[in-house]
């Protein structure tokens, strides 16, 4: 018996006794007990009530490889599609893949993370089967140069998703954010983390991360230190298996395209969603802060930023940008 079958009983949301747990999967009373320990020690929450027998607190979908399928998600771009109930980071996962096999094209889902890692040292929060996490393992053949402007480009793809799926106010903040207004203001719907390894002059691996809010609660908001908001939020409510189909689908357009012609021919599109495009904003650098009006990207995703000193640009890099508080 696997973990996932179990989980697979419980997502549901009912409680379901020892007993009839045991039946369902073939197994003994004892072999249910330990499998629950399991999930007790992968951070799963579950309640146990006596008499009453274990349920997941509310009733979640969980991501499936043939439900992906079935709603259109890409076959035959993957040598490998993985489903992990929990890991510490997929980014993780998928950069120690890259060690091992250098030309595979991989994705890796986890239904939650313990460790999920955003931009700039910060933590990703991921609670079990709310939103979704995943990382794509893409090998890229001419180095670093020719990934520039990618982590735009990924972004345009998780907004075409949006769009599809009616996400209304959905927008690009430079260099990746996905962002939505929501109760006035700019909430944060989505973010993307890329990573590499390999040989950063020839043949290189590229670990894409995105982050997807779907569901966010009051209750998760306390542990996110900027506004989040999920799609259901703002009056979507899709089947996480579709809307995993369609955002992967529109990444996979994006890279396959990107792989040929760069960021250039989607600049003017990223534009046109740039949520910042001519507000004042303060960008923040590993050791200053620059202010100035945003001006769009160039073919290269370098952010333009009209300064006192003129016209400056910008690379995606370890950096931060902010609407001007004081303007
Ligand atoms: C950001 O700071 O905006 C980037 C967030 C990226 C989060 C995703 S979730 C899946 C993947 N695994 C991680 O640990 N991080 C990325």
């Amino acid at each position: 018996m696997k973990q996932a079958e179990l989980i697979k009983i419980l997502s549901d949301g009912n409680f379901h006794s020892g007993e009839e747990i045991g039946a369902a999967l073939g197994v003994s009373r004892a072999a249910v007990w330990k499998k629950l320990q399991k999930l007790e020690a992968m951070n799963i929450p579950f309640n146990s009530v006596k008499g009453k027998g274990y349920r997941l607190p509310e009733a979640v979908t969980l991501l499936e490889e043939q439900a992906l399928f079935d709603y259109g998600f890409p076959q035959n771009t993957f040598d490998e599609i993985t489903i992990e109930l929990s890991l510490d980071s997929t980014n993780n996962a998928m950069m120690q893949a890259a060690e091992n096999n250098v030309t595979a094209r991989k994705i890796c889902f986890a239904e939650m993370q313990t460790s999920g890692r955003g931009r700039r040292g910060r933590a990703w929060v991921s609670p079990f089967a709310q939103n979704l996490y995943f990382s794509v393992l893409w090998p890229f053949s001419q180095g670093i140069a020719a990934i520039q402007g990618l982590s735009l480009a990924v972004g345009l793809a998780v907004h075409r998703a949006m769009k599809e799926l009616g996400v209304n106010g959905s927008g690009l903040k430079w260099p990746n954010d996905i962002l939505a207004e929501y109760q006035g203001k700019k909430a944060k719907l989505g973010g993307i983390l890329i990573e590499l390894t390999g040989d950063i002059t020839d043949a290189c691996q590229v670990v894409i991360g995105v982050g997807l809010n779907l569901d966010v609660q009051i209750k998760d908001q306390v542990h996110i230190d900027q506004a989040a908001v999920g799609i259901k939020q703002l009056g979507v409510n899709v089947d996480r298996n579709k809307i995993t189909a369609i955002v992967v689908s529109h990444l996979v357009e994006v890279l396959k395209s990107f792989s040929k012609t760069g960021f250039a021919p989607l600049k003017q599109e990223w534009n046109d969603a740039d949520t910042f495009c001519g507000r004042d904003a303060k960008l923040i650098l590993p050791s200053s802060e620059i202010y100035g009006k945003c001006a769009g990207v160039n073919e290269k995703g370098e952010l333009a930023l009209d300064t006192e000193q003129g016209i400056q640009m910008f690379n995606a890099g370890e950096v931060s940008l902010r609407l001007d508080a004081l303007k």
